[in-house]
């Protein structure tokens, strides 16, 4: 049965199956969790990507339980782009006729216009009923505020400073990435009252540390981590090419690890993301510590559907082991937790050296 079903049936002929859903329910795991102070009926959060800019996937996402979602990032270098182009097709224009310039002045048409993006942000809000968040991707740290006041009044119920950094420069020290990072935070977050995470790289010389100092700015959640899009190049054409690689689930050991490593030393929300693909990566994912987690390649991979079995596949693990609810184990994997702590240390390579014959004879390069 539909998941969205249980809440319709209400005729008299529905009344056994009502009878059935109610005894159902009783012995139902209870999903919920926290993210950044909101209730979520459960940990299934849909990252930003660009399945969440339609308004029937937006539904049906919400339809086959997904918890909360993450609108495609504002990119302020987009919108600069499409102004420039603006500007040049205008500018073509204007010098054609004169009459033009009096009705569209470039100095107006040239103005950087995120109104189609806030547009589109509260019709997805309006929407669905599940909480939306809003994500931003900016260069100067004037438009990072000047976004998300724009984006607070569309009633978004969250911001998410998507923070996608590549180091291109070695004149750009690492204290002076961070403490970009750690002022744009405060700064925005003085801006405006919905509460605010970062999405972050792991390229940091200690991801902790920073995720400290953010915290301290006032950081409501983080999620760890962005994937970064890498290009490839083509030996026969000799040229660069950029191919759309999805994740698969060999890519969550690194949120995982940071999910353990943060679980009880943050009071901030922590969402893991990446490589997050069924049910058993969600579940791998809270035993770490995980508040919740974002996917979008299973998505793609998988198609929408693919909630609504990861949830499935969550409440049976969770019946199997008689867990009632998500706070009954989430975090038992955490370093805090964990009687062994090797898995969280230098040991874990210590040990990985110490079998190195093992894996030898695996791959059959010794016998
Ligand atoms: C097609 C596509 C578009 C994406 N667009 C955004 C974006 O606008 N903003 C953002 O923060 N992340 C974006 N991402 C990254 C995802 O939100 C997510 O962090 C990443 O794909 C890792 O999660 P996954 O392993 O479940 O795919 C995009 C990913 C894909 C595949």
């Amino acid at each position: 049965m539909h998941r969205e079903s249980r809440s319709l049936l209400t005729t008299p002929s529905h009344w056994s199956e009502l009878r059935f859903n109610i005894f159902k329910a009783d012995i139902m795991a209870d999903l919920k969790t926290h993210y950044m102070g909101l209730e979520l009926k459960n940990p299934i959060v849909i990252g930003s990507c660009n399945i969440v800019t339609d308004i029937d996937n937006l539904k049906r996402l919400e339809k086959a339980g997904a918890a909360a979602i993450v609108y495609k990032s504002l990119f302020e270098e987009q919108i600069q782009l499409e102004n420039l182009n603006l500007y040049e097709r205008n500018k073509k224009y204007s010098e054609q006729s004169s009459e033009i310039i009096s009705l569209y002045p470039i100095s107006i048409c040239g103005t950087p216009d995120i109104n189609e993006h806030l547009l589109a942000l509260k019709r997805a809000k309006d929407a669905v009923s599940i909480p939306v968040f809003a994500s931003i991707n900016a260069v100067h740290n004037e438009t990072w505020i000047e976004y998300a006041k724009k984006i607070e009044e569309t009633g978004v119920n969250g911001l998410e400073l998507n923070f996608y950094s590549i180091p291109e420069k070695s004149e750009r020290g690492y204290e002076n990435i961070e403490k970009t990072q750690i002022k744009v935070l405060k700064d925005v977050k003085s801006a405006v009252n919905i509460p605010v995470a970062v999405k972050l790289t792991s390229f940091h010389s200690n991801p902790l540390k920073h995720i400290s100092m953010l915290e301290k700015a006032g950081a409501d959640g983080f999620v760890l981590f962005n994937r970064l899009f890498q290009p490839d190049i083509d030996i026969h054409s000799e040229e660069h090419h950029f191919p759309y690689t999805l994740s698969t689930s060999e890519d969550n050991r690194l949120p995982l690890r940071f999910s353990g490593l943060l679980y009880g030393c943050t009071k901030s929300s922590v969402c893991a993301n990446t490589g997050i693909m069924n049910g058993s990566d969600v579940i791998k994912m809270l035993l770490a510590g995980a508040d919740c987690v974002q996917i979008v390649s299973t998505i793609y991979l998988n198609q929408i559907d693919v909630v609504s079995s990861i949830l499935t596949d969550i409440e049976k693990w969770m019946d199997s082991k008689s867990y009632k609810s998500i706070e009954g184990f989430r975090g038992k994997l955490s370093k805090k937790n964990s009687e062994n702590k090797l898995p969280y240390h230098r040991a874990q390579y210590m040990d990985f050296m110490m079998t190195t014959s093992q894996i030898l004879k695996k791959y059959k390069i010794i016998n």
